[in-house]
């Protein structure tokens, strides 16, 4: 079951445009110990052909999405990623002026603001639905913020024992399950709320 993404409490439509609250989820593929990466191997090469079809379904559910510099580079340098406004992407990096050459004024964007600056720039833009794409530094970073509304977590049936970690460091977020759901042969997605 796909969770409805619109605003709690709200009939659809009921509100002025001016006061919708973007949602924010964060969408990450682990193994069952924890590691969004395979020991020092960068990017989730590891995930089943099952969380590659999820998650590019996903996607298509968010009109933005937020990451870190090490996953940009990772998931979008020297492959087929065009930046489009109609996914809205910003890379959080403390030296943006980097990345000015390949930088598309509200398709992909370079920032060194704070996530609560980031989300309020996004809404003005008209987004709804903005999609946290890790990593672990930019997962810490949000949930520090108290700006994620979901989780949407694969969990593959693997065990690495090292790797980077879902949060870059230490925290105590309390989660309330949403939904589960297998998505393949022992692969596992969860979806929660983060209880505020
Ligand atoms: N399995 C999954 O679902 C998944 C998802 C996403 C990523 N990953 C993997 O996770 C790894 C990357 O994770 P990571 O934690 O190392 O890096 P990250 O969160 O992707 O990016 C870290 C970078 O973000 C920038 N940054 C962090 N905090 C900032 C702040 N407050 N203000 C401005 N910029 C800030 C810095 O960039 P600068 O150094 O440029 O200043 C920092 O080096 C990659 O291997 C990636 O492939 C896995």
């Amino acid at each position: 079951m796909r969770h409805h993404l619109g605003t709690p409490g709200l009939a659809p439509g009921a509100a002025p445009a001016s006061v919708v609250h973007m949602r924010i989820t964060l969408i990450a593929v682990q193994s069952l110990d924890g590691f969004i990466t395979r020991h020092g191997t960068p990017g989730a090469g590891f995930a089943s052909a099952a969380d590659g079809r999820h998650f590019r379904a996903a996607l298509r559910e968010f009109d933005c999405g937020v990451m870190g510099r090490a996953t940009y580079e990772e998931a979008c340098v020297g492959g087929t990623f065009s930046p489009t406004p109609a996914r809205r992407r910003v890379v959080l990096t403390r030296t943006p002026e980097r990345f000015a050459a390949v930088a598309v004024p509200g398709a992909l964007e370079f920032t060194d603001a704070a996530p609560a600056e980031i989300t309020a720039r996004l809404q003005a833009g008209g987004g709804r639905a903005c999609a946290l794409l890790g990593g672990a530094q930019v997962h810490r970073l949000y949930l520090a913020a108290e700006l994620v509304d979901e989780l949407w977590l694969t969990v593959e049936p693997r065990l690495f024992g090292t790797g980077t970690p879902m949060l870059a460091t230490p925290a105590d977020v309390r989660l309330r399950l949403l939904t589960h759901e297998p998505l393949g042969d022992d692969v596992l997605l969860l979806k929660y709320t983060v209880q505020r």
